[in-house]
């Protein structure tokens, strides 16, 4: 009796961490640097004009993010299309990983669809 007990335990406790460790934690990675490194100029909901001069994150479409982020990054685009520099020293603070996974979460939080 309490053999099965035990074992229907392990069962369970096995079966969370399937659950668990089949997530995909990259949105909650991505959220965590956009709060860390993003939100004080963009806003919590991502509804905030950076200072002044951005637009509003909700205001892009998926493409849109892409793309203006990866202009913005690029060293050789500042001065470019309004492109002050901010945006190359925010993304230089951050590796490709956390790049990939605070695009996806700014993207799957903001974005307006393409349509
Ligand atoms: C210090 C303030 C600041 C921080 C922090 C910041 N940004 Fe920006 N962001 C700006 C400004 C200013 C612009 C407008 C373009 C420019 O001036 O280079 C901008 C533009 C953008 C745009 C394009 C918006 C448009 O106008 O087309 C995206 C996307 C973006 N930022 C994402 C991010 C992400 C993701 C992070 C965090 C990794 C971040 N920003 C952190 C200031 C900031």
């Amino acid at each position: 009796m309490k053999n099965r007990f035990f074992k229907c335990v392990v069962t369970m406790v096995f079966l969370s961490c399937c659950f668990l460790f089949s997530q995909d934690n990259s949105t909650v990675e991505g959220q965590e640097i956009y709060k860390k490194r993003c939100l004080g100029c963009h806003g919590h909901s991502g509804d905030v004009k950076a200072f002044g001069v951005s637009r509003k994150l909700i205001e892009l479409t998926a493409s849109e993010m892409t793309d203006r982020l990866k202009v913005l990054s690029d060293k050789r685009m500042q001065g470019v299309g309004g492109a002050s520099g901010t945006m190359h020293k925010q993304i230089s603070a951050v590796n490709q990983e956390e790049y990939e996974a605070v695009l996806e979460y700014i993207i799957s939080a903001f974005a307006q669809s393409a349509s």
